[in-house]
């Protein structure tokens, strides 16, 4: 197939195009498609006529969304309205990413794919508006992974390093640190994602809709912490600490793990996100 690949210096925009499993794929910088710009989208889609259209890109610095909206909707919504337009045009599939922040956290089972958003704050507003902007212009053509705490090879530029990466770090500047046990979660490795959205891809029975894609198991970014620390053998101190899911003014879900229901009954089955972290801090980095 030919794909054409948005975000290839992200996390999971780089680990697709490492786990490529053989499909041509052509993958613009940010220089060459910005998809901030509609007619940089038509004329990147009209010249290389793919099969797929892969959008990694988002703006999901969860803080700055709160302080600069217009810019969250214009990449998380507007334009991914105008890649839903074009892929439908050209009969492409059209791939684009969402997240768990999309729900209000009131339940304790993990929340399925028709399960009712309810986002706190503008980042999850402006995912979810996209969601629908994609499914209202391609309803055939748009497939939307949402997936939850994404760490990999290259961490995410827009938040200065991924999570692991940050705790590692402090690892190397203190002893002990307090981590919020308030959110429970599906951390997961861009590693497996990526090798699962081909799956995903390549599978016959792939319709139009939304799919959930984390490791599986849930924990709490306390917990989580405890066992990078315990796999890389660093004798830090993790200290729990209670913010009832505020981050100042804004509000973050109590419990957004999700359920990969769809994936898993296509035969997509993700690892546990212990294992992925086990396989993440042990094999290369950089
Ligand atoms: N990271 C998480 O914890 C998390 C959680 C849930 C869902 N997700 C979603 O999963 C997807 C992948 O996340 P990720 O962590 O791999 O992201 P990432 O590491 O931040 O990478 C984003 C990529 O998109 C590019 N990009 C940003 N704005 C662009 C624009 N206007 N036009 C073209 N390219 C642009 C970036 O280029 P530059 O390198 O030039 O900035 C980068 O290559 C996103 O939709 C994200 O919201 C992520």
């Amino acid at each position: 197939m030919k794909v054409l690949l948005i975000g290839r210096t992200g996390q999971l925009g780089g680990d697709l195009i490492r786990n490529n499993p053989g499909h041509d794929i052509v993958a613009p910088s940010r220089d060459e498609l910005d998809i901030g710009n509609r007619g940089e989208i038509d004329a990147a889609i009209d010249g290389c006529r793919p099969d797929v259209v892969i959008n990694t890109a988002a703006f999901h610095n969860v803080p700055l969304c709160e302080t600069d909206p217009e810019s969250a909707f214009r990449i998380n919504c507007t334009a991914v309205r105008d890649l839903a337009v074009a892929c439908r045009k050209v009969d492409a599939r059209f791939v684009n990413f969402s997240t768990d922040y999309v729900f209000g956290g009131d339940q304790r089972t993990p929340y399925a794919e028709d399960d009712r958003p309810q986002p706190l704050q503008m980042y999850g507003i402006s995912r979810v508006a996209g969601e629908y902007a994609a499914q209202a212009s391609a309803p055939e053509h748009a497939v939307i992974i949402r997936t939850c705490g994404l760490y990999g090879r290259s961490g995410a530029q827009s938040k200065g390093g991924n999570f692991v990466d940050k705790r590692l770090r402090d690892a190397r500047n203190c002893t002990s640190l307090e981590m919020g046990c308030d959110q429970v979660v599906s951390p997961t490795s861009t590693e497996d994602l990526s090798r699962a959205v081909w799956q995903l891809i390549e599978n016959r029975r792939l319709s139009g809709g939304i799919y959930h894609l984390v490791n599986e198991g849930e924990c709490n970014w306390y917990e989580f912490t405890r066992a990078i620390y315990e796999i890389a053998g660093l004798p830090v101190e993790v200290l729990p600490v209670d913010r009832g899911g505020m981050s100042g003014e804004m509000r973050r879900p109590l419990y957004s793990v999700l359920g990969n229901k769809k994936a898993r009954a296509m035969g997509v089955v993700m690892p546990h996100w212990r294992d992925a972290l086990e396989r993440g801090l042990t094999g290369p980095r950089g």
